[in-house]
């Protein structure tokens, strides 16, 4: 039995890949491992987000190629974003390479380009949706992907280019896969989409993200967590913040990415809202779910992005208090709107803003942590803590990693009292109180 191993590198979307990929290939008679040692096939499922995130696929392909010297068997592909967006061209610049596929549909021509002679090439727009098994590393949380694609063509952003137009599953599809994890002992499912919150509009008829959640908290009836991302500002309506208040199984949790603080920043980004409508968006969700943990995607460094409006970001991050953010430089990608914009900024000041940015950001995710001190959270549990083996970790549903004392195992859904807090982790101990009750 041939035996690959896949190398994942990027966000939740391309690890939902991998497990899409791993599927394909052991219906197919393959075996998947962990050790490169023993592996056929060496796969990376690769991310093109920022440049960043290329450098680092391509540095591991270089030293593959030269493992692949002393193994001459040894097959080597690339698959996801970086496959979609480099195509053709990742074969002349790394003659190692036997295959290149892109993404969605084209995951499941892997077995075939494998069993081919010559390097092979699957990398033309995805159109479709992933419909094999998917064989994922753990037994209790899953990602769900309900679409792919998307259509808002922001102007920093691959996304569109990579994973095709906008098309989203049908419910009774969804549905089956969470019946299915649900069978199976999954404790946890993240509904995954580019914009997931716009899922639906263009099924016939249309299903609002709102209702599929009211359908899933139905099918799950209060055995499993759902959660959901990423989220975009435009497609918060007020049934989805009534849908997040009233659902049991949803957690009290949104990402909403909001890019920049500066409605002309905002405007050249393409995002569609202002600064006013995005705070309108977060005011609605407080109303609705006063204690909803909020986390965001920011930007820094736009093309033509001032000192003025980067403090609008900073009093906008300052405002709204986030419980955590993702902050980034902005990173030009060639075949973008932005990256011909002039008016580049230039990279010291990038840098300098970040820092700042990063200041305020860490600032207040302490403050909104506090609020956790002294309560007693439900967390699923992961493993062994990370800095401290005789501890465990997992999630609450608000989504902050609890590092804890107690006696949980990895799967568990355990009560835990919060006795500390920093900006990226609370810390506490297992209640007694749920053990004893079973
Ligand atoms: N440069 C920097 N950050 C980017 N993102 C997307 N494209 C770029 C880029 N070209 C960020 C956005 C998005 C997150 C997933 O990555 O903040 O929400
Ligand atoms: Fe990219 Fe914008 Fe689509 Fe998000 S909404 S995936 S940032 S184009």
């Amino acid at each position: 039995m041939p035996k690959v191993k896949i190398v994942t590198f990027g966000c939740q979307a391309n690890e939902l890949d991998s497990a899409r990929i791993a599927g394909t290939l052991l219906a197919e008679g393959y075996a998947v491992t962990e050790d490169e040692a023993e592996a056929d096939v060496i796969l990376l499922n690769g991310c093109s987000i920022r440049e960043k995130a290329e450098q680092k696929l391509y540095s591991r392909l270089g030293s593959l190629q030269g493992l692949k010297a002393e193994r001459p068997g040894l097959r080597l592909g690339v698959a996801g974003c970086l496959g979609q967006r480099a195509g053709e061209q990742l074969l002349r610049r790394f003659p190692g390479l036997d295959l290149v596929v892109g993404n969605g549909e084209h995951l499941t021509e892997i077995p075939r380009l494998l069993a081919g002679r010559g390097p092979g090439v699957a990398v033309s727009e995805p159109v479709g949706l992933f419909d094999g098994a998917v064989v994922r590393d753990s037994r209790f949380r899953a990602w769900v992907g309900i679409m792919e694609g998307c259509d808002h063509f922001c102007a920093f952003c691959v996304v569109p280019f990579t994973r095709g137009r906008e098309r989203s599953r049908r419910p009774e599809d969804i549905l089956g896969e969470v019946r299915d994890l649900q069978v199976r002992g999954y404790r946890e499912i993240t509904l995954l989409g580019q914009t997931v919150n716009g899922y639906g509009k263009k099924l016939v008829p249309p299903v609002t993200f709102a209702a599929l959640l009211r359908l899933i908290d139905a099918e799950v009836a209060g055995r499993m967590r759902v959660r959901f991302t990423t989220s975009h500002p435009v497609d918060v309506t007020p049934e989805l913040a009534e849908a997040l208040a009233s659902l049991p199984c949803v957690c009290e949790h949104i990402h909403l990415p909001v890019q920049s603080g500066s409605s002309t920043v905002l405007k050249r980004m393409r995002r569609t809202y202002t600064r006013e409508r995005y705070l309108d968006r977060v005011a609605m969700i407080r109303e609705y779910v006063p204690d909803c943990a909020l986390t965001t995607d920011i930007i820094v460094g736009f093309p033509g992005e001032t000192e003025p409006d980067f403090e609008q970001t900073l009093e906008l991050a300052d405002e709204v208090g986030y419980d955590g953010a993702f902050t980034f430089i902005y990173s030009p990608r060639r075949g973008t709107e932005a990256a011909d914009l002039s008016e580049q900024v230039p990279h010291e000041v990038k840098v300098e803003r970040l820092q700042r940015l990063v200041e305020v950001v860490q600032r207040r995710a302490l403050e909104r942590a506090q609020r956790f001190v002294g309560r007693t959270v439900e967390v699923l549990v992961e493993g062994p803590s990370r800095t401290d083996p005789s501890r465990l970790r997992g999630r609450s549903r608000h989504n902050k990693v609890v590092n804890f004392t107690g006696l949980g195992a990895p799967g568990e859904m355990v009560d835990v009292e919060i006795l500390e807090a920093t900006s990226q982790t609370l810390s506490g101990q297992e209640s007694i109180l749920s053990r004893a009750a079973g």
